[in-house]
């Protein structure tokens, strides 16, 4: 028996083609490309392609892929009519979750391959979440537009209006950082399930409980809060102090692989200074450095810097998200990275099945218990 960390850090359980993460020099390559240097200079569809396929689209290629995301988008009736029942009373990424697992179920979805799998349901997160907010807000929901990209798209089934140009750059961009990132907790989870040989709805459905933890994806709407609470950059010194007093961790700060700034980080506060107001800005900014000052004091041995949830929320907002369905937009746009790891694993797979230590009683003794009634 081998005994690895707590928290797996420093061991390998997988190898992969897919995503490369240097913590050290705050690197991300998605199968060899830089992946701060994909984000706005190719569509995230190419960046799909190039994870689920093993390589950058031909025009043609591309255009193949846009079609075929774009003719699966729309929903089945029977997963509309759950979108328009819980609408008003149930969480986002639950209802997101959810959803895929009626998807899953469907007897429609069983024969697909896992890479035609793969595509619906990336197609179709979108749609789901974008139909829940417009019920949520007494809304009928949009039908899909085939004729837009696949950000575009969800921008326009989320607002009835023509996306600016900017808004769906920006979150293309978006997509395409947050597409994979190598054995995050929810792509391990998605992993483990896809080694029992199950299909990739449910593989999807067990990466987004994982999502759903404050420690992983759903980081961002805490720091929408916190920088609402904020407020003025005056007061971000005092507010932050506090929080570390109190034992609180500091959203948007932290990573357990990079010893550095996440670089997604930094293409995030680009994309954040070009989109939202000044102010906002400079609260975000000033926020972020007084953080790294005092978490630099408080941890001199340990580097915790920005990552990528603290300018996502920024940008997801300036875009026109609303911040209950920042967590379910990571998940739309992480769907092709779980679903390439899912392909993956299947290409060479082996039944996860670690084992722990046992550490309770093993001789109790039954008899001197009193008897009760079955
Ligand atoms: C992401 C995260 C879980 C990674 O954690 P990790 O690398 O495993 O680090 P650990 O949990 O072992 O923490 C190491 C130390 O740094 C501190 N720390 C780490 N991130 C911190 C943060 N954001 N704010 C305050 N302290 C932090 C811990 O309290 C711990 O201190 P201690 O040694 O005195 O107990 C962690 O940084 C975190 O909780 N960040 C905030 C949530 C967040 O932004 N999540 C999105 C991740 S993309």
């Amino acid at each position: 028996m081998v005994w690895v960390p707590k928290g797996l850090e420093g061991v390998i359980v997988a190898s992969t083609e897919l995503t490369k993460i240097d913590g050290q020099a705050g690197r991300l390559i998605y199968r060899g490309y830089d992946a701060t240097e994909l984000a706005g200079n190719v569509p995230y569809e190419a960046v799909a392609h190039l994870l689920w396929l093993g390589g950058l689209p031909a025009e043609a290629e591309l255009l193949q892929l846009r079609e075929k995301l774009g003719r699966s988008r729309a929903l089945p009736v029977v997963v509309e009519d759950f979108l328009h029942s819980v609408a008003k009373v149930a969480e986002p990424l639950s209802v997101l979750q959810t959803s895929v697992s009626i998807l899953g179920g469907l007897d429609s979805t069983k024969s697909a391959s896992t890479v035609n799998a793969s595509i619906a349901l990336t197609a179709r997160m979108p749609t789901i979440v974008a139909s829940f907010n417009r019920f949520r807000h007494n809304a009928s929901p949009l039908q899909p537009r085939a004729d837009l990209s696949h950000a575009a798209n969800y921008l326009y089934m989320l607002t009835g209006k023509e996306p600016r140009p900017e808004h769906v750059r920006a979150l293309d961009s978006y997509f395409t950082l947050l597409a994979d990132h190598g054995l995050g907790a929810s792509t391990f989870v998605a992993r483990v399930a896809a080694s029992t040989l199950t299909d990739v709805y449910s593989a999807v459905v067990a990466a987004i409980s994982a999502l759903k933890g404050p420690l992983h994806g759903g980081a961002p709407i805490y720091v929408w809060e916190m920088l609402q609470s904020i407020g003025r950059p005056e007061s971000a010194r005092e507010w932050l102090r506090e929080c570390l007093a109190k034992g609180d961790r500091i959203m948007g700060f932290g990573h357990r692989v990079y010893r550095t700034e996440d670089p997604r980080s930094k293409v995030l506060k680009r994309l954040a200074k070009e989109l939202v107001k000044p102010d906002l800005f400079h609260l975000a900014s000033t926020v972020e450095s007084e953080a790294r000052e005092l978490l630099r004091e408080d941890h001199p041995n340990r580097v915790i810097d920005t990552n990528v949830e603290f300018y996502s929320s920024l940008v997801l907002d300036a875009v026109g998200i609303p911040p209950e369905l920042f967590t379910c937009t990571f998940a739309c746009a992480r769907s092709v990275g779980w679903t390439a790891h899912i392909v993956e694993q299947r290409k060479d797979n082996r039944l996860f099945r670690p084992e722990s230590e046992y550490k309770g009683p093993a001789d109790l003794d039954l008899h001197g218990l009193q008897k009760t009634e079955a």
